[in-house]
């Protein structure tokens, strides 16, 4: 049997032989259909491109209906138990496993470069006291772009990497001073004496002690919630940097991009929106309630809840949720996991989620891990962009050096108006 398709267009009872590759055929090929030699030929029409391949990519495995998730072929599970988040951004940068020399010398670039311009910390002086820091982040990143100019040269692997090892090096710090910023705090300039993830904690929280000391328990689960938002193939954010990226801008400003993408609550907001969506049911007996609402209200969602791609567990929240018990005997309880679990055991009993394949996501438990760290509600989104910057960046890369892929520009049904004449206004 031949790898084709074979097509019949009933409208003119030619048939076409499509090749078939990697499970999809090339859309391109459709377009020999036409009913006149004229015509321009036939598209697909794909809204949220739900059954679409945009690229070609070797970083993230996903398996929705088995709950699969692997970075580079590793399992996610594995790296989450074992890695760190600055060796799993390697692996997704470079497509392997760092060596102990290539960890070293990794870990020494992105150190010495977390500092920022000072006008960047004058920059974030002009946002209001009560700022959401997504909205602060997402401006310092872009403004960044204005401060290297050279990062423009996209086309240069070694001008890649070093603007790469920045954003990796900088993103903590732009975060934690949005933080201070907010708080009426002095700005605390990172200590290279601490993990990635401690120097990120120390830049939030360190007060008037000499040296910040991390709680190792926290430190632990930050840089494990770092590794699990790394990547998650071509997520909304992704196809941000990607599109962005693919008109050849720097990736200071393709990464704002994607920023923004993710700052929307249907995806990285929307743990920022679980934890207000449990601290409104307020108690257990609550639950059956808010399910109804859910059920009734196309408005009203299950946060944290359903997925494009999983259509079973999402592999990153059985490891937040079993972490989130760590972190609380380590920082004390958060109340509100009672609530959430009650909440996942209803749902995941009730047909309407069963059916509809809703299951909890990365973002139903990992707002509770950011709560009881002490960080505000509108932080969680930042430490979703904190881990995902490896992934944008990593599928930033990807798509410059794959030699298929052009500027981003999607076709359209255009079913508007025909041609008609202007009106002047003295006649309408
Ligand atoms: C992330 O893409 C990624 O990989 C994202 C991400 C990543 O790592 O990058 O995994 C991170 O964004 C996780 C998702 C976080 N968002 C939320 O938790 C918000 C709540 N969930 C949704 O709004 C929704 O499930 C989406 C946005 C995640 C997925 O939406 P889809 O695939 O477009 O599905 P849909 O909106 O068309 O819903 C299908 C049906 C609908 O019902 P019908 O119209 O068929 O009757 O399921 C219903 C929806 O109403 N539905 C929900 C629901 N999610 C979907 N109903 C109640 N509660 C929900 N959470």
């Amino acid at each position: 049997m031949a790898d084709t398709l074979t097509v019949t267009d009933n409208r003119t009872g030619k048939s076409y032989e499509i090749p078939i590759a990697n499970d999809t055929i090339s859309a391109m090929d459709l377009r020999q259909i036409k009913v006149n030699d004229t015509d321009f030929g036939m598209m697909s029409y794909d809204p949220a491109y739900k059954n679409t391949a945009s690229c070609i990519s070797r970083i993230t495995y996903i398996d929705g209906g088995k709950g699969i998730l692997r970075y580079r072929g590793y399992p996610i599970e594995q790296l989450a138990e074992t890695s760190s988040f600055l060796e799993v951004a390697f692996l997704l940068l470079r497509g392997e496993l760092p060596s102990q020399s290539e960890m070293a010398g990794f870990q020494y670039e992105v150190k010495h470069h977390t500092l920022v311009h000072e006008n960047i910390r004058e920059l974030m002086e002009g946002f209001r006291y009560d700022a959401h820091p997504m909205g602060i982040l997402m401006s310092t990143i872009a403004a960044l772009s204005t401060f290297y100019p050279e990062a423009k040269n996209v086309d240069d692997a070694e001008n890649r990497w070093l603007q790469i090892v920045r954003l990796i090096g900088k993103l903590p710090t732009l975060a934690a001073y949005a933080y201070r910023h907010r708080r009426g705090l002095p700005y605390v300039y990172p200590d290279n004496e601490l993990s990635y993830s401690g120097n990120f904690l120390n830049m939030m929280f360190k007060m008037t002690e000499r040296s910040y000391e991390p709680n190792p328990a926290v430190e632990k689960a930050l840089d494990v919630l770092l590794i699990l938002h790394a990547d998650h193939e071509q997520n909304c954010s992704a196809t941000a940097m990607r599109g962005v990226g693919s008109s050849r801008v720097d990736p200071y400003s393709a990464l704002a991009a994607a920023c923004a993408a993710l700052y929307g609550p249907l995806h990285g907001g929307a743990n920022e929106a679980v934890v207000r969506m449990l601290q409104e049911i307020g108690s257990k007996d609550a639950i059956p309630g808010f399910i109804k609402q859910v059920k009734e209200d196309r408005s009203v969602r299950l946060m944290g809840f359903g997925h494009r791609v999983y259509k079973n567990y999402d592999p990153r929240a059985k490891v937040i949720k079993k972490m989130a018990y760590e972190v609380f005997d380590a920082v004390g309880k958060n109340p509100l996991i009672d609530i959430a679990v009650e909440l996942e055991r209803i749902a995941l009993e009730d047909e309407y989620f069963v059916n509809k394949k809703l299951y909890p996501n990365v973002d139903f438990y990992s707002g509770l891990i950011y709560q009881a760290m002490g960080l505000p509600m509108d932080m969680y989104p930042v430490l979703f962009a904190l881990g995902r910057c490896a992934g944008w960046l990593a599928q930033w890369q990807e798509m410059l050096t794959d030699d298929e892929q052009r500027i981003a520009r999607p076709r359209q049904v255009y079913l508007g108006s025909g041609s008609r004449d202007y009106v002047p206004l003295s006649d309408r």
